[in-house]
């Protein structure tokens, strides 16, 4: 959905008089709270966050200048709408905490857990509640995050229509398959520390051919930014991209083979495969997560 296309919908992301609930102001619930708020969409005197550490309440609290408490559960009967951001492992406990704080019939519940499917959701909820499932990722908190979103089995169009809203607000937003999160959560969600790493290991190789370290950043993060932009703002395909910055005998040519004889392709290609095996299996029920080879706590 465009920008365009969200900016003139009627539906209202929080109902006047009622309130943004975040629950879990974790890494990924203070970025979406920062983009929020940076984008202007919800007033700060709307938004509040639950944690049960105390630590991340008080740090958080101070930071994003919103109550942050791990006594939320009075605030649930004013929420028009949940973020849940916890980790999968935690959903049970958060959904009973939600459903049993006087959460209101018609609040809606996104979650951005990975691995965990909108009917594991509704079950561990336990009430008729609208939930849409999405997957952002951290560059929410400047403004150019991806996200997917799907509707569960409550949710009406209307719902979508806030979600997108609301990620919109602090990136793109593409309404998906839920089929498809897994890989999507390998792919986008897991893919700014893949591209970290990618830049980290480039300003080394920066640094290798002599150049100050600061400026060997500076020029990978800017290229990375520049080729993104170019790729989204092109109908042509990256190789044809690739091919008009390759002069025959040149030094572009020298360093892709070396990237090929590195076989980049085909490891980039097994990360994203084994990363999508471990989200498929974030969200299990606690039997099945007895069964899976590695057993991980992790989020994401
Ligand atoms: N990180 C990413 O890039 C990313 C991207 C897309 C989606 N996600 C998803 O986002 C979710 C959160 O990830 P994260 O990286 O933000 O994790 P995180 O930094 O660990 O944040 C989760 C927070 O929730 C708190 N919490 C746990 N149980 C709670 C409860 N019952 N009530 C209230 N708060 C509770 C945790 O406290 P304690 O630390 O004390 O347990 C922690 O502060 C995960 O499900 C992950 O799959 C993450």
């Amino acid at each position: 959905m465009s920008k365009e296309s969200s900016a003139s919908m009627q539906v209202p992301v929080i109902a006047e008089g009622m309130t943004l609930g975040v629950v879990g102001a974790g890494v990924m619930g203070q970025t979406l709270i920062r983009g929020l708020l940076a984008s202007g969409l919800i007033d700060r005197q709307r938004v509040w966050a639950g944690d049960k550490n105390g630590g991340t309440c008080e740090r958080a609290a101070q930071e994003l200048e919103i109550p942050v408490e791990a006594e939320f559960q009075r605030r649930v009967p004013t929420a028009d709408l949940i973020l849940v951001c916890v980790k999968p492992n935690d959903a049970p406990v958060v959904l009973s905490t939600i459903r049993n704080a006087g959460l209101r019939r018609e609040t809606l519940l996104i979650s951005i857990l990975a691995g965990v499917s909108t009917d594991r959701l509704e079950a561990l909820l336990g009430t008729d509640n609208p939930i849409v499932r999405a997957m952002p990722n951290t560059p929410c908190v400047v403004g150019e995050g991806m996200t997917v979103i799907c509707p569960g089995r409550y949710a009406a169009k209307a719902h979508l229509e806030r979600a997108t809203h609301i990620f919109e607000a602090v990136g793109q937003c593409t309404p998906i398959d839920e089929i498809h999160f897994n890989a999507i959560t390998a792919l986008s969600g897991s893919g700014p520390a893949y591209q970290f790493l990618i830049m980290e290991a480039l300003a080394d190789a920066g640094v290798r051919v002599g150049l100050p370290r600061q400026l060997a950043l500076t020029l990978v993060a800017q290229t990375a930014l520049g080729a993104a932009k170019m790729v989204l703002a092109s109908s042509r395909h990256p190789a044809a991209l690739r091919d008009d910055v390759t002069t025959p005998a040149g030094c572009t040519i020298a360093g892709l083979l070396m990237l090929e004889d590195g076989r980049i392709r085909s490891v980039l290609a097994r990360a994203v495969e084994e990363s999508a095996k471990v989200a498929a299996h974030l969200g299990a029920a606690p039997a099945k997560i007895s069964e899976t080879a590695s057993g991980h706590r992790a989020g994401h």
